[in-house]
């Protein structure tokens, strides 16, 4: 069994008890999916692993996603977020990397922007900074839960359209190159997913550009509404990292986002693994 402390009354829960390092077995690896559907976001810390540990810990979810072209570490099912330059050292920003994660600071659910999203998340944490740098998350499915449920009825089965190019430029406009936006047009995606055992979520995050069937005010003051609902402190839980933290979500019933740090005077280096979907949102949801 593995031992699981809730980290909210609502979401979220730290496993002690494993090392992932020396690889789990079947029942062990079957008890933490069942957890994630449950928990959304599980913590385990002490878990000192490098990139191959990680990549096969995280195959343990399914299959891995490949890194997009033009981000770092591009091909490889692994992402590095980190400060820090090849001599070791905090490297001045390149201008794509201060933009990139301006992008992170915003609440999102990663790769949505994609015809089949990603379906989990695992980020260890190498180096933290002394302050700032938390991560924090919102509980979508708490969300869909607090609504009423004419309301509920009315969202179930719209579509929304999620366009990386767009949200992209919402953040500054020389973040996304052509070739990006060619490789990434809109898609859409189930505005409440129905694929979760234990209740419905509901899907936006900074790509949502637009509701099909409503014009744009309207689909903009939606998503507006469902975002601020979805991020109230009740449905949120903030990760405050400690060094060799493992921090998996699930990018289907939970947003998330970055927050600042002094990035210029303090070393923080992250790797993230990510789990490819299975299907479709709109299958998911049909
Ligand atoms: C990510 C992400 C936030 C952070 O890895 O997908 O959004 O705090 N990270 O680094
Ligand atoms: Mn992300």
């Amino acid at each position: 069994m593995v031992e699981t402390t809730p980290l909210t009354p609502v979401f979220g829960a730290r496993i002690r008890g494993l090392d992932i390092g020396r690889g789990l077995d079947a029942a062990s690896m079957a008890e933490l999916r069942d957890a994630l559907d449950r928990f959304s976001v599980l913590v385990f810390p002490e878990q000192r692993l490098d990139d191959a540990a990680q990549i096969a810990f995280s195959e343990g979810f399914g299959p891995l996603e490949r890194t997009r072209p033009g981000a770092p570490g591009a091909g490889s099912p692994v992402v590095v977020l980190s400060n820090i330059g090849p001599d070791g050292t905090i490297a001045p920003p390149t201008d794509k990397q201060v933009l990139n994660n301006k992008a992170n600071r915003l609440w999102h659910h990663d790769s949505s922007f994609k015809p089949v999203p990603a379906r989990a998340s695992l980020l260890s944490a190498r180096e933290i900074p002394s302050a700032g740098g938390d991560t924090e998350f919102a509980s979508m499915r708490a969300a869909f839960a607090s609504l009423d449920p004419a309301e509920q009825a009315a969202l179930r089965g719209r579509v929304a359209i999620h366009d990386f190019g767009w949200s992209r430029t919402r953040v500054d406009a020389a973040l996304v190159t052509e070739a990006e936006r060619g490789q990434h047009p809109p898609v859409r995606q189930a505005l409440v997913l129905e694929e979760n055992p234990h209740g419905p979520a509901l899907y936006l995050g900074a790509h949502a550009r637009s509701i099909e069937g409503m014009d744009e005010a309207e689909s903009r003051a939606l998503i507006d509404r469902l975002m601020a609902l979805a991020t109230q402190p009740a449905f949120t839980y903030a990760h405050k990292w400690q060094p060799h933290d493992l921090v998996v979500w699930d990018n289907r019933a939970v947003l998330h986002r970055a927050t600042p740090f002094a990035t210029t005077t303090e070393r923080r280096h992250m790797v993230r693994t990510c789990v490819a979907g299975t299907a479709p949102t709109l299958a998911a949801a049909a």
